[in-house]
């Protein structure tokens, strides 16, 4: 199989197993072209892109920018703080207006979940989810498991504690949906009050304490508290989150194995993690945003292959 099952990337739920082996598998080549002294291959010549980006990025829209820019695409690009948005102009007329431009794929983070799946509904270009709300990350989840396979190998049974604000965090839930799908075990680990419910329905097993599930596991994804999308104290102080959450150096030191450790970016040093363990040998996250290239570029490849049904 050589295309993907969808026409859009919207989250991880709608993309089967062979999908993400897919992107993983192309985005393997990709690494090795962008390793190259010569970068850039002619893919995406003739094809347009826009990033539409309603909420702050740095990683994300950097990372699918050159991913554009190495597969030779038009790249045009949109923020929301300065744009007719500002003015009062709705989602879709903004996103008709470019497509007027003759663009032919969207990248868009949006702050309202499911605004991916609403744009996919009512216009006629590629759709690739770059975060919507707290809802779904895909590429995110695809450039952690890339990341993890380098160091791990095959992933299935391996086991993965994510770890934080779960309640609030698109990419716990992306690379749930993809860890699940390549067989590997995952659990969450933080406050009862910044873990959802629903948790468990999802066969994720929840445990409360950070050394027993740091002992557990093969992977610790440390994440962000996402103060931004808090509307209640969901914690008493960000000192007692880091002396309960955080991993600081001892904490690793002192575990039975050398655990990878990552993290999404952007760091809160000293919350979620101290910057002994984010710059220690353990530690791969500027492997994830190196990786986060070639995977962009492997969905970028992908999608545009496959015509609308
Ligand atoms: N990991 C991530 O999505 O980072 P940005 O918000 O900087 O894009």
């Amino acid at each position: 199989m050589s295309h993907l099952s969808v026409n859009h990337l919207l989250g991880i739920k709608q993309i089967t197993k062979q999908d993400i082996e897919l992107i993983l598998s192309t985005a393997q080549n990709f690494k090795e072209v962008i390793n190259r002294p010569i970068k850039k291959v002619p893919s995406l010549r003739d094809i347009t892109v826009a990033n539409l980006f309603f909420e702050n990025s740095t990683r994300t829209r950097l990372s699918f920018e050159l991913a554009q820019k190495r597969l030779s695409a038009d790249v045009i690009n949109f923020s929301a703080s300065n744009s007719s948005v500002k003015k009062g102009e709705t989602l879709v007329d903004t996103v008709n207006n470019i497509l007027a431009m003759k663009v032919d794929m969207v990248v868009m983070r949006h702050a309202s979940p499911g605004a991916a799946l609403f744009l996919a509904k009512r216009v006629k270009a590629k759709i690739i989810n770059a975060g919507d709300g707290a809802h779904e990350h895909p590429t995110q989840a695809l450039l952690d498991a890339f990341s993890m396979q380098e160091q791990l190998g095959d992933l299935k049974g391996k086991k993965v504690v994510i770890v934080g604000d779960i309640l609030h965090s698109r990419v716990a839930l992306s690379n749930i949906f993809c860890l699940q799908k390549l067989g590997v075990k995952v659990k969450v680990c933080g406050p009862l009050t910044l873990i959802p419910r629903y948790i468990t329905s999802l066969g994720v097993e929840v445990e409360p304490n950070l050394r027993k599930a740091l002992e557990w596991c093969d992977v610790a994804n440390m994440l962000r508290i996402q103060l931004e999308r808090q509307d209640i104290k969901y914690f008493p102080s960000l000192r007692e989150y880091s002396m309960l959450y955080g991993l600081d150096k001892p904490m690793l030191d002192s575990l039975p194995k050398k655990i990878v450790v990552m993290h999404p970016g952007p760091i809160n040093r000293g919350v979620e993690i101290t910057s002994d363990v984010a710059d220690s040998s353990q530690s791969i996250i500027l492997d994830q945003v190196e990786n986060g290239v070639a995977v962009r570029m492997a969905v970028l490849f992908l999608l545009a292959g496959r015509q609308n049904d």
